[in-house]
């Protein structure tokens, strides 16, 4: 009796562990499949805002090559991120920035968020018309260089800095870190030629000749705005193969004269750059051929003087 007691007991914990072990399988599967589905549905979510972001771009860009630099970035962040969705890369941080990114181009004209957030620079805008420097700089060569050097030079900085040590850095920040190299190359281009552009005005309007303190410092210098001109185009003419000839001001206000060769600018050598002259041959090329000096002799007239003493800020 004893016995037949003790294994009823024993058949009845049997039964009831059994009713909760399959209570426990029931609830945890039930759990496991809901997370799986809700993971899904999610992803699923994130696909098709995809493809109703790059069905927008494509039927209001049919296009692929006239994508303004900032579009097809945006298209090739889609996509690298549409890949790790595919690969199940969920972790990455750069998925992140993936989901924000269809998040703000979910409606395609929020593009300047999208800009500001990975902090693209964008080709400087002119402030004249391209025939405006004519006979100094034709509207051939200006177009050439503002719409195809720079632009390639913005386009690819654009290129190299997502996910570098220089992402989010200002331009002038990038010049001064970065090592010679691409990203180096690219960002001196932009802040040379953003200068650079900025300085002229048309022959008309430009201020003609230093003023005020600016004045006073190259006189005291040089002895005359003309000699200092003269030295200035010389190492223009001077500087063998491709740069830029720099006016800058020290930290004292002192001024001087430096040749750069490729890409570099006078932040480098902690100088605030005031003027320059570009010397690569795509500057002038298509005007003037092999005559640098004619060139470089031309561009006086449509220097702004007010600008730089701007920038000089004494
Ligand atoms: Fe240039």
């Amino acid at each position: 009796m004893y016995f037949l007691s003790l294994k009823l007991r024993f058949e009845d914990t049997l039964v009831r562990n059994n009713k909760e072990k399959w209570i426990f399988l029931w609830f945890f599967t039930h759990l496991f499949v809901s997370l799986s589905a809700k993971t899904m549905k999610q992803e699923e979510r994130w696909r098709r805002r995809y493809d109703e972001v790059k069905n927008f771009i494509e039927t209001n860009k049919r296009n692929p090559s006239k994508y303004a630099p900032e579009e097809r970035l945006m298209v090739n962040f889609l996509k690298r991120g549409r890949k790790m969705l595919n690969a199940g890369q969920l972790a990455d941080p750069r998925f992140t920035q993936f989901l924000e990114l269809l998040k703000l181009c979910n409606r395609y004209k929020r593009i300047n968020q999208w800009k500001s957030l990975y902090n693209m620079f964008t080709l400087v805008q002119l402030p004249y018309a391209m025939e405006a420097l004519e006979p100094a700089i034709s509207a051939q060569t200006l177009s050439f260089h503002h719409g195809k050097h720079l632009q390639a030079y913005v386009d690819n900085l654009n290129k190299l800095l997502p996910g570098s040590e220089y992402e989010g850095m200002a331009l002038e920040e990038i010049v001064r870190k970065a090592p010679a190299g691409p990203v180096f190359n690219n960002a001196g281009q932009i802040l040379n030629h953003e200068l650079y552009f900025t300085q002229f005005k048309p022959a008309g309007e430009a201020v003609q000749g230093p003023t005020g303190e600016l004045a006073a410092q190259i006189e005291k210098q040089w002895g005359s705005v003309e000699a200092f001109k003269a030295e200035f185009e010389a190492k223009g003419v001077g500087l063998f193969g491709s740069g830029w000839v720099w006016l800058s001001a020290d930290a004292d206000g002192s001024l001087v004269i430096t040749q750069e060769q490729g890409a570099s600018n006078p932040v480098v050598k902690g100088l605030k750059p005031l003027l320059t002259f570009d010397v690569w041959e795509h500057a002038y090329y298509l005007d003037y051929q092999n005559r640098r000096a004619a060139h470089l002799s031309a561009l006086w007239q449509i220097i702004d003087w007010n600008t730089i003493a701007a920038r000089y800020g004494r």
